[in-house]
């Protein structure tokens, strides 16, 4: 290991983070009783300019008054760019602090960024005499953002994850695409023909590279990286694999813009009983091994070593997170 050590955020749940419009007051408590582990009630884009007063003091009333359980909750703030934002903190935090355990900064674009908000959120956590530190969460979302995305995950004490925000990356980057999430068949390669002429696509994640940059910025600065939303909540199927294909290099979870989205999130996000199974046979053949003077072996044909005690001790650790709720 390097000699830099990595302090690592709370170890909160974060299979599914469910996005929750502060102007649709009468989707609150559906959203309290679902699985969810984390719920991001939303100040930015999911309200118009109209209702943004509104939404905050519906907010405010919700943190207060609904039982949220175990969730940890969240507010997504308008952009520093807004005149919005700032208000946002300080009613919300002190009108409803003691409820609230994260707040979301969307377009994040450099660690300057952050150091205002946790200013601003200094303050008033300490003339409201609020025990507990808020944490933050970034929306990883612009080009800026992207390429600062190191200093941002370095930028704060408070910094518990990153997120991958597809919609407003596609928007920043021109992308050629108006879907959020999911894939585009023209980044595709075509195969040379085989024998019989035949040719075939082979669709690509255009997102590969933007979400592989945010996970290494994020571990290697102790957060959690998600994945951010799928638009088409009528293709499980698809929202699955997005899921499964973000969980594969690292991520811890992922938004969830439908109710219907949360199971499928905690599902993805949860090792399977077979995967621990397998992580826990790897770590016995390794103690096995070391009490025998070996630091690798084979197991089912394929070599084992020291680090497939850190990858088994990965999911145990995850496997134990989640039962323990
Ligand atoms: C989320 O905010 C996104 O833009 O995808
Ligand atoms: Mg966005």
């Amino acid at each position: 290991m390097s000699f830099h050590p990595i302090e690592q955020a709370p170890g909160r749940l974060n299979r599914s983070e469910l996005a929750v419009p502060g102007s649709q007051p009468q989707m609150f408590e559906k959203a309290a009783d679902s699985d969810a582990d984390v719920i991001f009630l939303d100040l930015e884009d999911a309200v118009a300019p109209d209702e943004k007063l509104q939404a905050r003091k519906n907010i405010i009333k919700a943190l207060n008054e609904i039982d949220w359980g175990k969730k940890s909750m969240s507010i997504r703030i308008n952009g520093l760019d807004t005149h919005y934002m700032y208000r946002d903190v300080v009613d919300i935090v002190e009108q409803a602090g003691e409820r609230l355990d994260l707040i979301m900064i969307p377009k994040v674009g450099t660690a300057a960024d952050v150091y205002a908000v946790d200013m601003l959120l200094t303050q008033v956590e300490d003339a409201t005499g609020l025990k507990k530190r808020i944490g933050f969460e970034h929306i990883i979302e612009t080009a800026l953002g992207m390429q600062n995305v190191h200093e941002i995950a370095a930028a704060s004490k408070r910094n518990e994850s990153l997120h991958f925000g597809v919609a407003d990356y596609a928007a920043s980057m021109r992308a050629r695409t108006t879907v959020i999430g999911g894939v585009n068949e023209h980044y595709s390669v075509l195969t040379d023909p085989d024998g019989d002429g035949n040719r075939q696509t082979h669709w690509g994640d255009m997102w590969h590279y933007a979400i592989s940059r945010m996970v290494v910025a994020a571990r290697a600065n102790g957060l959690r990286p998600l994945d951010g939303p799928f638009g088409d909540f009528s293709d499980p199927d698809g929202f699955k694999a997005a899921a499964y294909r973000a969980a594969v290099i690292g991520c811890e979870g992922k938004w969830a813009i439908h109710p219907s989205q949360i199971a499928l999130a905690n599902e993805v996000m949860s090792p399977s009983k077979d995967e621990v199974d397998r992580a826990e046979r790897i770590l016995k053949a390794m103690a096995e091994a070391e009490a025998a003077g070996k630091g690798a072996v084979s197991l089912d044909g394929r070599l084992i070593d020291y680090a497939s005690i850190r990858q088994a001790e990965v999911l145990v650790e995850k496997a134990k997170q989640i039962s323990a709720g």
